[in-house]
């Protein structure tokens, strides 16, 4: 992959793309991704869950009758994305990572319905509004998408977040989250290497963080499981998540 500048560090969303086996990411990334998976062999396959489960709730929330999709911390839009799983929809990608946005944006041009731009997910207010409303059209019932990103958020903000989400979103719309949880403890090198800012929460913890979200009949659960129609992959528990709805 060309590009003029490169990124110094590397970037989750982008080892992710390589775990999937994308071609969107730099040296830099493939770097870190081998140095996390010479700890942890998993993270391909458990980033294949990660997606899948993307793929699952976005089809669910399609099944509902919505057509509009906010992504926040969307990393890389390709290997199983929204637009991919939901065709004709309408599909707006954020991240706060300017490569992921410049990337992004590159691999979107000239899908229809589809755009990549900044948002901190952390504070939804930063969403840019013109943006929003040129690629998803006037605020219908909306699928948040906000998966693979809470554990880069601390409990406070993140609660402050879902509620701005809430106040965003018409009534009728639905909310995908997932958070890492206490199965990642097994590997304390790891987890080391994460850092303090890492957030690691329990689904008693991600439920509280919805405020006024309501979960639906599945609850929260290991991702590998939720909405599975058939024998789910046989995998640790290390990301539990569900969809919420506002009345
Ligand atoms: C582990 S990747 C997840 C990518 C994708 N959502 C998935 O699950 O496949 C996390 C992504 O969140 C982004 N990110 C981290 N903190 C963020 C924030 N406060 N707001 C928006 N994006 C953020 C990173 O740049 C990265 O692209």
């Amino acid at each position: 992959m060309t590009h003029e500048a490169e990124p110094t560090t590397p970037n989750s969303g982008r080892m992710l793309d390589y775990w999937l086996g994308g071609q969107h990411h730099y040296p830099v990334d493939l770097a870190g991704a081998k140095v996390f998976e010479a700890l942890l062999p998993d993270f391909p396959r458990m980033f294949r869950v990660l997606r899948d489960f993307i793929g699952r709730t976005s089809r669910y929330i399609h099944a509902q009758g919505v057509d509009q999709f906010l992504v926040l911390g969307a990393g890389v839009p390709t290997q199983g994305n929204v637009h991919e799983v939901v065709p004709g929809a309408r599909v707006l990608y954020t991240d706060i990572d300017a490569f992921n946005i410049a990337l992004g944006q590159r691999i979107l041009a000239g899908v229809p319905n589809t755009g990549y731009t900044h948002c901190d997910a952390a504070d939804p207010t930063t969403l840019d509004m013109a943006v929003a409303e040129r690629v998803l059209g006037p605020l219908r019932r909306l699928g948040i998408i906000m998966i693979g990103v809470e554990a880069f958020i601390a409990d406070e903000p993140l609660r402050a977040a879902l509620q701005k989400l809430y106040d965003l979103a018409p009534p009728g719309s639905y909310l995908a989250v997932d958070c890492d949880n206490a199965a990642l403890d097994h590997d304390p090198e790891l987890l080391r290497m994460m850092g303090t800012d890492f957030h690691m929460r329990t689904a008693e913890q991600l439920a509280a963080s919805l405020g006024p979200w309501q979960l639906t009949e599945e609850g929260i659960q290991p991702v590998a499981v939720w909405g599975h129609p058939g024998t789910p992959v046989d995998i640790r528990p290390y990301m539990i998540g569900g969809v919420a709805r506002k009345p």
